[in-house]
């Protein structure tokens, strides 16, 4: 999908088809009604007649509107004005381009960008439209044997702004949505690929292709690397699985030479069965989606070299399948992490954090100037939070408070949990440095207590992202969250970084 910002009247637009919003009840938005008055009331005509009361989702196609260049003309309804936000806009930008790739147009000019959304400039509701016009149009139809693709579908929207002084935040706003939206595309495909197709081997491919195509550094890991450096915690989760694990590395440096990385780790887990505390059957399917944490760091480097960010970013990915087998990790099994701490496995279903917490020791040679890891963790953060905010927690304020805002300006909101010394002690162990879970109470809590313990070297923060990476029934699938959240978080930085290079 191709996107342009433009600045000019409606009736002017030689386009397939207009896009106009109208609220609740049958009241135009600013562009209607510069349509209704070259049109001798055309609009008004229609509305008054009742066949369009302007709620929610619903829309109405006209052909032929009179004094207009369009083919045609699509009125998407808005809801009441007053209650018109930010899921609002969202709905209103899905429902019409929905409509547009149903119904023929292969381009089209959009107004909502001009509608005032409560507390959000014109950037926000130009990105917001980049991101939600190409989530309407996913598909991931690649392993079905037929594909059934619109006729004529949807290729490129114009984005109207209101004054010729915004065109460059429209553009520039645009560039962000659709480095977002790529990124996004990019978690949701990995994502989405089954535990047979997307391996640990078959990631550390992909990451290293990406790498390729964007002149990225890679650095993948094998087993008898991560043996040598002694990652004994990640290598138990991978014994018992037939699939060799990888320790997969990218390095966008955009950045000063020597300055400090920000450094995402993703869990890459490509299936999680639980291993010999296997999980039950229902869902179980859903584990594929175990890698969901790896697929965001990768969307997100993407994201910020499309953006050419002057950010030194590291994504770490330590990968493998979690899998019950003679040579799997047993219950009260203790093993060494890369650290020197001793782990007292007592739940293999807690797999995340073995592999997280060599990974999080390894980031510490890059000397970081912040760390943050992304997980499908705990099923105890689906029920805290639901399917709508990510977990977050961390042991630097400032940093919790940057990424909250990230996720508020994303629309890919996080909520705060604590990470108090009280929990900590649900973490001991009779018979090694740490057991690996903490029992039922605050389980995502005790989780990120347990990689607190090796994190003490830099600022860390974790998204516990179980509810958010993905949709389970009719809907099941990706969602590529929480790249949004990631990506303005780095482009906050980057511009922090120039506010303060101008200072000096
Ligand atoms: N990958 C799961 C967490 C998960 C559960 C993600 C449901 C998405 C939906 C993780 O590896 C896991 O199994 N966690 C256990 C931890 C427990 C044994 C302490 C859990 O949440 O049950
Ligand atoms: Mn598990
Ligand atoms: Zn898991």
């Amino acid at each position: 999908m191709e996107f342009s910002i433009k600045s000019g009247s409606p009736e002017k637009q030689r386009t397939a088809c207009l896009v106009v919003g109208v609220f609740e009840p049958r009241k135009v938005s600013l562009a209607g009604d510069m349509i209704d008055r070259v049109s001798n009331g055309y609009l008004s005509d229609i509305l008054r007649r009742g066949d369009m009361e302007g709620k929610a989702g619903t829309t109405l196609l006209l052909h032929n509107v009179p004094n207009t260049l369009c083919d045609r003309m699509l009125l998407v309804g808005l809801g009441k004005e007053r209650e018109f936000k930010d899921n609002e806009y969202r709905k209103a930008v899905a429902t019409a381009v929905k409509t547009l790739n149903e119904t023929g147009s292969m381009d089209a000019s959009f107004y909502l960008t001009e509608l005032p959304v409560k507390r959000r400039e014109l950037a926000w509701k130009v990105e917001q439209a980049v991101i939600g016009a190409m989530e309407t149009v996913y598909r991931f139809a690649q392993l079905k044997s037929r594909q059934d693709e619109a006729r004529r579908p949807l290729r490129k929207i114009i984005l109207n702004v209101s004054r010729r002084n915004e065109l460059a935040a429209g553009e520039q706003a645009m560039h962000h949505g659709l480095a977002i939206a790529g990124g996004m595309r990019i978690a949701k495909d990995l994502a989405n690929l089954p535990g047979n197709v997307c391996t640990p081997a078959y990631l550390a491919e992909q990451a290293e292709q990406l790498a390729k195509r964007h002149g990225l550094k890679s650095d993948v890991l094998e087993r008898a690397d991560m043996e040598k450096l002694g990652m004994g915690a990640l290598l138990s989760v991978a014994r018992g699985s037939i699939q060799p694990p990888k320790f997969i590395v990218l390095h966008y440096s955009g950045g000063e030479k020597g300055a400090k990385p920000v450094v995402l780790v993703g869990k890459g887990v490509t299936f999680d069965a639980g291993g010999i505390s296997l999980k039950p059957p229902a869902d179980m399917d859903e584990m594929k989606y175990d890698m969901s944490g790896a697929a965001s760091a990768i969307g997100t480097i993407h994201a910020a070299a499309e953006l050419k960010l002057p950010l030194n970013v590291v994504a770490i990915i330590p990968s493998c399948e979690n899998l019950p087998d003679g040579n799997a990790n047993k219950p009260g099994d203790i093993v060494t992490s890369l650290s020197g701490q001793t782990i007292e496995v007592l739940n293999t279903d807690a797999e995340g954090r073995l592999i997280l917490c060599d990974a999080l020791t390894y980031a510490e040679r890059f000397d970081p100037e912040t760390v943050v890891d992304i997980a499908t963790l705990t099923g105890a953060c689906v029920i805290a939070l639901g399917n709508h905010a990510s977990g977050l927690l961390a042991n630097d304020d400032t940093l919790a408070r940057a990424l909250l805002r990230a996720g508020e300006h994303a629309g890919d909101r996080a909520w705060q949990l604590p990470l108090w010394d009280d929990y900590q002690e649900q973490l001991n162990s009779n018979f090694a440095d740490i057991a690996n879970i903490g029992g039922r109470a605050g389980g995502t809590i005790t989780a990120a207590c347990f990689l607190s313990r090796f994190t003490k070297k830099y600022d860390w923060a974790h998204l516990d992202i179980a509810g958010t990476a993905y949709k389970s029934g009719k809907e099941k699938g990706g969602t590529g969250r929480p790249v949004p959240l990631l990506t303005h978080f780095l482009i906050e930085r980057a511009a922090e970084e120039k506010r303060k290079h101008k200072e000096i």
